[in-house]
């Protein structure tokens, strides 16, 4: 069955809380949460003061992507606020290998992210080290996006590889995910299915999220 992670980048973010709500009744697996810079994306969201105030209201792990520069210098701040997976952008971080063993020594869940453009290949020499792979299915930075269709081929490539290399990485899509196309997404390899207007600008999210969770 797919893991499913809504995205609160199309929540209200004036009523977090009553979304929050909607997201523990629902069967959703984890809460993606896009945490933006304005510089490694031109758009800006939320840190850690939120995110601490948001984990009191669910059980629900956070599924924390950080598009910012320099993660690095941040990481114990997420880990305080309630992370329980942080993932990273290859290119907003210098020594990618030293951040994500930093990750895991404060013992959360370890993810990189690639972009559209980003092949594999990059992260070939970490992926024995990783709990997630990200495959951005849009360019980061904005929800509501059309998906990029080259990413399904992304997704059977890595999948491959990590039954190749007997990793144990899961593998979740962000990005341009709806209805009509998850299953497609599903069948390429994806263990993980991030979705944010597809849920939140439903007319009902908690059903539209009982139905991504019965896609067969
Ligand atoms: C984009 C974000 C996504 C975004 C997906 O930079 O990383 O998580 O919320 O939104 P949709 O599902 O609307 O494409
Ligand atoms: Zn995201």
């Amino acid at each position: 069955m797919a893991l499913i992670a809504p995205s609160i980048l199309s929540a209200n973010f004036a009523n977090l809380e009553r979304d929050f709500d909607l997201l523990n009744q629902s069967a959703c697996d984890y809460i993606h949460i896009d945490v933006m810079d304005g510089h490694y994306v031109n758009n800006l969201t939320f840190g850690p003061p939120v995110i601490s105030h948001l984990r009191p209201l669910t059980k629900k792990p956070f599924d924390v992507h950080l598009m910012i520069d320099r993660p690095e210098r941040s990481l114990k701040a997420y880990k305080e606020a309630g992370a329980d997976f942080l993932t990273v952008h290859t290119d907003a971080t210098i020594h990618l290998h030293r951040t994500i063993q930093e990750i895991k020594e404060m013992g959360l869940k370890a993810g990189v992210a690639l972009n559209p453009a980003q092949s594999p290949e990059e992260i070939r020499y970490i992926l024995r080290d990783l709990d997630l792979v990200l495959l951005m299915s849009v360019n980061p930075g904005f929800g509501g996006q059309s998906f990029v269709p080259q990413v399904l081929d992304k997704i059977k490539e890595l999948k491959d590889i990590r039954t190749q290399g007997n990793y144990s990485f899961k593998i979740e899509v962000d990005g341009g995910v709806k209805l009509d196309n998850a299953k497609e997404v599903l069948n390429a390899g994806a263990d993980i299915l991030v979705a944010g207007s597809a849920v939140f600008n439903a007319p009902d999210p908690l059903k539209r999220i009982q139905e991504f969770k019965d896609i067969q």
